[in-house]
């Protein structure tokens, strides 16, 4: 399957649906609509990108849309993005109904042409029930949920360790994949930081807000039937592989791979 042709800038989804998009899909037949799940740090931003220069699609994710809120003057947020940074900042979900709005004003991301990579929406039952309304509305069958397992003292380690840079946002890994130079980023300089949800008051959290709200998911899309479940150990080309592999067993995935002659 060839690679796709330019990485979709996600401005509608991230800045809101004022801001220019520049999603062309080549073959809009062939857009793949997935939904990435697992705990906080299995690794579902680092296959994200792997899937987009694979399959093509954007890389939704809930995360970015309030991390690049930060970036917004605090006198210019709204009191709902102001308090759903508090709750991220302790490494608590944001409630329902700011999620929700957000996505509702991004619904134009889950309708397009160009299909869908979602990373951390949904993350309750309350949040994928309103999503399947939504998609059922505009005719939309997720291709698949992917649900990446590892155990938690390696997730523990991936989260402490990982490095964001504060300009482009790359991500790296203190030790599994560490920056040329340390504390710099290697794609455009900027200065590589620890996310303020990755200190370890916050992880726990984190895994605990998992556990309770974002697991009963997997039970909920495996009676959709639309659940594939992959080992998310070894390095991100390992984890790579072992997706393609499941969507190429997979009911729907299967046979979009098939189609595309990958
Ligand atoms: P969000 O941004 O969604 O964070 P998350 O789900 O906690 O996931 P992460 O981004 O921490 O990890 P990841 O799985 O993407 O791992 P990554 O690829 O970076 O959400 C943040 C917060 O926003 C939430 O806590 C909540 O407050 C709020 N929020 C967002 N959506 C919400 C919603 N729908 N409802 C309510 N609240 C919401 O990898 C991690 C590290 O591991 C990196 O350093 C990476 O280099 C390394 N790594 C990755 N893969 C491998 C590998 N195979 N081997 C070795 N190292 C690896």
């Amino acid at each position: 399957m060839s690679r796709a042709q330019t990485k979709p800038d996600r401005m509608a989804w991230i800045k809101g649906p004022n801001a220019p998009c520049n999603v062309e899909p080549e073959r809009p037949d062939r857009a793949w609509r997935l939904i990435l799940l697992g705990a906080p740090g299995v690794g579902k931003g680092t296959q994200a990108d792997l899937l987009v220069e694979r399959l093509g699609a954007c890389h939704l994710s809930t995360g970015d849309v309030f991390r690049a809120a930060k970036c917004i003057p605090e006198c210019n947020r709204s009191p709902a993005m102001a308090g759903a940074l508090d709750y991220m900042k302790r490494g608590e979900l944001v409630p329902d109904h700011v999620v929700l709005q957000i996505i509702k004003e991004r619904i134009g991301c889950l309708r397009c042409r160009g299909g869908f990579i979602l990373d951390g929406f949904p993350r309750t039952v309350g949040q994928a029930e309103v999503l399947q309304m939504f998609l059922r509305a505009y005719d939309i069958i997720p291709d698949a949920v992917i649900n990446y397992t590892l155990p938690t003292l390696e997730v523990i380690g991936r989260l402490s360790g990982r490095l964001t840079c504060g300009n482009c946002k790359a991500v790296f890994h203190a030790t599994t994949a560490p920056p040329k130079k340390a504390g710099v980023c290697d794609h455009c300089g900027g200065v590589l930081a620890q996310r303020e949800d990755d200190r370890p008051e916050a992880i726990g959290v984190r895994l605990e807000a998992y556990h309770k709200s974002t697991s009963p998911l997997i039970d909920y899309y495996n009676k959709l039937n639309l659940l594939i479940s992959v080992d998310a150990s070894g390095t991100p080309d390992d984890v790579f592989r072992r997706t393609i592999e499941a969507l190429r067993t997979s009911t729907r995935g299967g046979h979009r791979l098939a189609a595309a002659g990958a």
